[in-house]
């Protein structure tokens, strides 16, 4: 089946006793069970729950993978997957990731006793020297947030595997629709679904897909065991969302082509962050993992002073954290998403108070040119 079915099927059928296409939303905490040990399978919600388990199976179908499970964020996620590993452990990760998730690894996970080191994970001759005897797992979004590095999914799997380390991969930018890490060589993908798979921005969540079994016993033991789970009004929410997919991404990406074309040409912009762009670094290496570029582009002016006059004068981009929804939206990285990477990482990394994020949506083209002509024009 093509993702356009699966994003409407996957892991879906019509409700047994009335036949309800749509999954219900099954808004209880509990299961009447018909004798003292003899149940239906469903003993209490944090354990499972019908609407949530449709949810994890339709990303499951979409992503490739055998096994996935939901949490109530992104960074709810991330949290889960890093319980796989014990004190002492060593994690890879790449230099630029969202913010949160480095706030995470910094101010969390290091304190009980993980080690972080951060690379360049674009060049894979940098992530190979990274990898010591402890390195237990390797962590890399790509695209990146929000400088839009691509690393070599491939690449990053057998250098990972090679030291028998686990390679997840955050896969919120692109969805599935565009980019299959699993298909790639990587053990686990994962997302904050609040961005594209939901793609309403009504929804904070989280999923892990993988294809390796004690990995997937384990995060599920972690959900149960820890219960940061998503309620089943979030998992319906996400499951409707999802369903388009494949008709709001193809969307996304040619929006944000023509934005681009405007950037690029445009005299008070400096510099254009967008894989699809020819001249991007990471050009060679997303056209042969991804079938798509996306939706997200960043941009910087010349000053913070440009930056913020071009942030108020935005009539349909609004200013606000996230990204991944129909309605197209506005960053300061520097200030917002980011503001927990201190500052000299941030500058040398090219995420300097100049740097503005457009997370491009799917209201029609010629106005969201228009918004972003005036508003650089005034
Ligand atoms: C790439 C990426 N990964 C993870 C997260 C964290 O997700 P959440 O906000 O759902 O916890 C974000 C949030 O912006 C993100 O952009």
């Amino acid at each position: 089946m093509g993702i356009g079915t699966d994003v409407i099927h996957g892991g879906q059928h019509p409700e047994e006793r009335t036949g309800a296409v749509s999954v219900p939303i099954f808004q209880t905490s509990t299961y009447k069970q018909d004798a003292i040990g003899k149940h239906r399978g469903y003993e209490y919600a944090r354990t499972q729950n019908p609407t949530r388990e449709a949810w994890e199976r339709c990303v499951c179908k979409l992503e490739g993978g055998t096994e996935a499970v939901a949490f109530s964020s992104g960074l709810g996620t991330t949290s889960a997957i890093l319980k796989n590993l014990r004190a002492g452990d060593h994690v890879v990760a790449g230099d630029n990731m969202y913010g949160g998730t480095y706030r995470l690894f910094e101010t969390i996970y290091r304190p009980l006793g993980l080690d972080f080191s951060y690379v360049d994970s674009t060049d894979p001759a940098k992530l190979r020297d990274a990898m010591t005897d402890r390195t237990k797992m390797v962590f890399i979004e790509t695209p990146t947030n929000p400088m839009m590095n691509v690393t070599d999914i491939a690449a990053a799997a057998e250098i990972a595997r090679a030291k028998g380390a686990f390679l997840v991969v955050d896969n919120t930018f692109l969805t599935p629709y565009f980019q299959k890490p699993l298909s790639l060589g990587a053990h686990a993908v994962m997302h904050s679904a609040t961005k594209y798979l939901n793609g309403h921005a009504d929804v904070v969540g989280g999923i892990v897909v993988t294809n390796d079994q004690s990995f997937a016993e384990r995060i599920r033991y972690v959900q149960n065991a820890e219960g940061a789970v998503p309620g089943p009004m979030d998992c319906f929410l996400a499951l409707r969302g999802v369903k388009t997919l494949a008709v709001r991404m193809p969307r996304h990406e040619s929006n944000a082509k023509k934005i681009v074309e405007l950037l690029v040409s445009h005299p008070k912009v400096e510099k254009v962050y967008y894989p699809g762009l020819e001249d991007h670094p990471g050009y060679a290496v997303a056209r042969k993992q991804c079938t798509g570029f996306g939706g997200m582009v960043s941009f910087t002016l010349s000053d913070f002073g440009a930056v913020q006059a071009f942030a108020t004068r935005t009539k349909i981009f609004t200013l606000a954290e996230s990204l991944g929804g129909i309605e197209s939206l506005l960053c300061h990285p520097a200030s917002m998403t980011h503001a927990s990477v201190p500052k000299e990482k941030r500058d040398a990394m090219g995420l300097t108070d100049s740097l503005l994020r457009l997370s491009v949506g799917i209201e029609d083209p010629e106005d969201l040119v228009e918004d972003i002509r005036q508003a650089l024009s005034r």
